[in-house]
Formats: structure tokens, sequence, C-alpha cells
């Protein structure tokens, strides 16, 4: 309540990204506080029994998680956590620093609870971030490193090669983003024969064992969804994150209202349906057979949880925690323990894809679950 009223009166009328950064600032100044940090995990992480989840070779006290771009430097994961996130996905961290689109490049929808990106993939840099992941506490939280093609790369494969070289021992799983609209080709990359290069090269680069996940566009063909999951399947990804931001305007309920015609992805409220398609039909064609992760336009307990029942092992988001404010982590937790405890269920673990439909006769029947 608090947060909406200081939202209205004084953050929805300053720049985007600004508020972004300040909001960042006092996050992690705060956690940096020793007290204030033991305050903020006793009041706000996750330590309900119901939310724990075990996936990709780790454990994470509540499956949701913070999505890819808010913590682009790898700078503030700790503080995210102790907000209640059980995980952060930090990034996309390109392998030579840039300095992204002009502003200004995040414009808020108010109205549609919706955000434009075109940020184009500002970050200092893969060595700037391995060297703030390189002092992470072991018991700290789980943290995703996502990656992505610097702007002015020649050769892609290469250029994500050096990024995961720099990266991955820092990493406890690894994404490949190619599906972000805001970098020039970047999305030509989730054609299969691409796609399956780039997981080559990019296995190529790992020294140890690590798990592989890529990001996907809501925008692809169905066909494209399942080539893309066969091909998951085919090179024993570990999983797949759908989605990221959207480029069709017709999900919005004024497709001509000032700042919509903008260049840059729609995130929040109007993905919803499609981020919720994009999950049922992975789900369906790869049988439960990869761990899927759910981001896009989710805003309540109730989404969460019916990504959850639809497929998803995790969830993500990124514009419901910038509307939804600093408490807005616990909300979705205590939501999600609820509904975990009304069905019956243990775990939240048990009720992944307990709304599927059955597997498509067309999804290809290779590699081990990677679910559990
Ligand atoms: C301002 C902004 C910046 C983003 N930056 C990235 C990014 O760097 N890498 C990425 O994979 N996704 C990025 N995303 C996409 C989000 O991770 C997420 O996939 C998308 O916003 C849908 O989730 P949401 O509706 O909860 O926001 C960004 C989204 C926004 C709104």
């Amino acid at each position: 309540m608090l947060y909406r009223v200081l939202y209205v009166l004084l953050l929805a009328r300053l720049d985007a990204e600004r508020v972004h950064r300040l909001a960042a600032r006092a996050v992690i100044a705060t956690d940096r506080v020793r007290p204030l940090r033991r305050l903020l995990r006793t009041l706000l992480a996750p330590r309900d029994p119901a939310l724990r989840v075990r996936a990709l070779g780790r454990d994470f006290p509540s499956p949701l998680g913070l999505a890819a771009g808010f913590d682009k430097d790898a700078a503030g994961f700790e503080a995210y956590a102790s907000l209640g996130f059980g995980f952060v996905e930090v990034g996309t961290i390109t392998a030579e620093g840039q300095p992204g689109n002009p502003r200004p490049r995040i414009l808020r929808l108010t109205r549609e609870r919706a955000l434009v990106n075109r940020m184009g993939f500002p970050n200092a840099g893969a060595a700037a971030a391995a060297q703030r992941l390189r002092g992470r506490a072991p018991a700290g939280p789980v943290v995703g490193v996502n990656v992505g093609r610097t702007r002015t790369a020649l050769n892609a494969e290469a250029d994500y090669q050096a990024s995961v070289r720099m990266l991955a021992p820092h990493a406890d799983y690894l994404v490949l983003n190619v599906s972000s609209p805001n970098t020039p080709g970047l999305r030509d990359m989730q054609a299969v024969d691409r796609l399956a290069a780039l997981i080559a090269a990019v296995r190529e680069a790992l020294a140890a064992p690590l798990p592989l996940l890529v990001k996907i566009a809501p925008d692809l063909s169905d066909e494209d969804l399942d080539a893309i999951a066969d091909l998951a399947l085919r090179e024993r990804l570990d999983g797949l994150i759908a989605t990221n931001t959207t480029i069709d305007r017709d999900c919005l309920h004024d497709p001509c209202a000032p700042d919509v015609a903008a260049e840059g992805g729609i995130s929040g409220a109007p993905l919803k349906p499609r981020a919720l398609a994009v999950l049922r039909r992975l789900h369906a064609r790869t049988d439960g057979r990869l761990t899927l992760i759910a981001v896009g336009g989710i805003e309540t307990a109730d989404d969460a949880w019916e990504r959850i029942r639809a497929g998803a092992t995790l969830v993500q988001a990124y514009t419901g925690f910038v509307y939804g404010g600093p408490l807005w982590p616990r909300r979705i937790n205590r939501g999600l323990a609820r509904r975990v405890r009304a069905a019956g269920l243990s775990g939240v673990r048990e009720a992944v894809g307990a709304d599927a439909p059955a597997a498509s006769p067309g999804g290809v029947r290779a590699g081990s679950s990677q679910a559990g």
C-alpha cells in the first residue's frame, strides 16, 4: 500500500531507469549493513519447507526467481535474495562491456501494468561480472548467469564462448539469451541449426559440467517452438526459459497509446497469455523431461501457481516486482505456500505439470529427466 502511494506520487513521474537504479542502490546498501541484512532475511527470506525445490542440481528455497535484466552486472544478487527471491538470474552479460541504446530505454505502460524495454544489454562486460561473482559466499543464493552477444561481435559463437569461459566457473546455471529484441540479429540464433552450433560452441568452452538453458522469445511460431523443444531434448539441454519480452503490440488494450509504437519488447501483464501458452506447448512437447522456467506477466501467487501446474519447475518475474515493490516476493511466496497446502501437497514440486495435458505424439523421447 505504502509502495503504491509512493509509486503514484513520485516514482511514476521519474525516468523508469533512474528509479530502477535508485531502488537497486537502496536495496544493496541496506543489505550491506549486517544487522539490516539479518533483519531483511528474518522478515522476508523464504523459509517454508513447502516452497523448497530441487532443480538443476541445486536446492532452491523458493521457486520464485528474479528474471534477467534487473541485476545486469551481478551487483546485487545477495540483496535481492534477502528480499525473498529463491534465486537470481544476473545479466544479460556480454563478453565486452557496452553502453546499450540511448535513453530513455525503459518506458512504463502503467495502465497496462507493462514495460517497454529497449536497453540493448548495457553492462560492464564479462570480466567485471566475473570479478563480482568470484566473491560469492558458498552458502549464498542460487545464481544463474545469462549471457548474450556483444553488439559489435563479428563471430557470435566466439563471443558467447569468451563470456562462458569467464563466467561459468561462478554460475549455478548458465542461460544463452538468444531472444532479446534489442540486439540486431540476435533472435535469428533461435533457428535450430544456429542454435545447435551455438550450444556445441558453448559446451566446448565449458571447463566443467554446468546446467545449460536457452531463453526463448514468445513470438516464435508453434512449429518453431516444437523444433526448439525437440532440439533441446536432442542436445540434452537442461532446460528452457519461456519467455523474453514480445515485439507484438496486439497484446495491448490500446495498441495506439503513446510510447507503444516505440521500439522495444513488451513485458508484464499483456505478455501473460502468450507466455503461458508457450510454456504449455513446451511442456507437452518435452513431456516433463526438461526443467522449464516460466517468466512473463507473473503478477500474483495465482499466476505463479498456474505456471507451476502448467509445467514450470521454477518461475521468474521482472515487471511484477517493479510494480509490486520490495514486499512483492514475500507476498508471492506466502501465497504459493498457502496454495501448496490447500492442494493437500507437501511441497510445490509435487504440483509441477499437474494441469498439463498429455504429451504431443510428435515429441522427441530423448534425454534423461532433468526436472527433479
Ligand atoms: C527493463 C527490462 C530489461 C530486461 N533485460 C533483460 C536482459 O538483459 N536479459 C534477458 O534475458 N531478459 C531481459 N528482460 C526480460 C525479462 O527477463 C523477462 O523475460 C520479461 O520481462 C518477461 O517477464 P516479466 O513480464 O515478469 O517482466 C528484461 C525486461 C525488462 C522489462
